[in-house]
């Protein structure tokens, strides 16, 4: 951050695929992933929850109402009916027909092909997630190196230091859209568990990616979703930019 702020080319960062390339293909689907990897980004980003039969499932609302032709509660609805759902249509025709995907199959298919942020959404809603997850990574040998570009992000920190003892090697990363979690002394927590703090993009200021970076941790800021709004966070210092559009992030300024 200390570089000068006119010398772009020294800012690089991550980009990191909301939902996928949400921007082109509907959010949390396999069409969405496969456009990331298409698109070159390092990471897609993805949110879990559990079916009511005890199913890891990516979808990002806690029902399956806006993203879906169905309605209800991911948590009411088992595995079997979620599948037959069309998560593809709401976005655009061309893509009816594409269903919520498993959490089992997307690793299945993207480890070591991109990396994979994982935020566990509402995990209140759902005790035992934790575990669920790191089972799924260890059952693949993803749980041991930080090279399997794994990283685990929440709002919800009690869960993320579950988390963390489950399974210390994997990367942890603090969500937040407050202002008042980003102080010294919380910084100062989040440190004792997690290696990113990636907070809301209208809260990123040289200064805190400084207080970021002094403890030790690197910074993600989501949600790009206008090609003016990359450049201000690369020069703030960030080290990876959340976006539903990767290619708004110029290759030149990427890591
Ligand atoms: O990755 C950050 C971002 O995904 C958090 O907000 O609501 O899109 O899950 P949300
Ligand atoms: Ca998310």
């Amino acid at each position: 951050a200390l570089a000068a702020a006119n010398d772009l080319t020294y800012h690089r960062a991550d980009t990191i695929a909301h939902r996928g390339a949400s921007g082109y293909a509907p959010e949390n689907t396999m069409a969405a992933f496969r456009k990331a990897v298409e698109m070159k980004a390092d990471y897609i980003e993805l949110d879990v929850q559990v079916t009511r039969d005890g199913h890891l499932v990516v979808i990002h609302d806690n029902t399956v109402d806006r993203t879906t032709d169905g309605t209800g509660r991911v948590g009411a609805l088992t595995l079997k009916e979620m599948r037959r759902l069309d998560a593809g249509r709401f976005f655009r025709p061309d893509f009816a027909g594409e269903p919520i995907p498993t959490f089992d199959e997307v690793l299945d298919e993207f480890r070591g092909k991109i990396g994979i942020l994982i935020e566990l959404k509402s995990p209140e809603r759902y005790p035992g997630v934790e575990k669920r997850v790191a089972d799924a990574l260890r059952k693949r040998g993803m749980d041991k190196t930080r090279s399997a570009r794994v990283i685990v992000q929440s709002f919800h920190f009690d869960s993320l230091k579950r988390f963390h003892k489950l399974l210390p090697d994997i990367p942890i990363g603090v969500l937040t859209n407050k202002a008042s979690q980003l102080t010294d002394a919380m910084l100062d927590e989040f440190a004792t568990y997690a290696n990113y703090v990636n907070p809301s993009r209208n809260l990123v200021t040289a200064d805190l990616t400084d207080r970021i970076h002094e403890r030790g941790m690197q910074v993600f800021a989501w949600t790009v979703r206008k090609r003016d709004e990359v450049k201000p966070l690369l020069i703030a210092g960030v080290d990876g930019i959340i976006t539903d559009f990767p290619d708004y992030v110029p290759r030149s300024h990427r890591r």
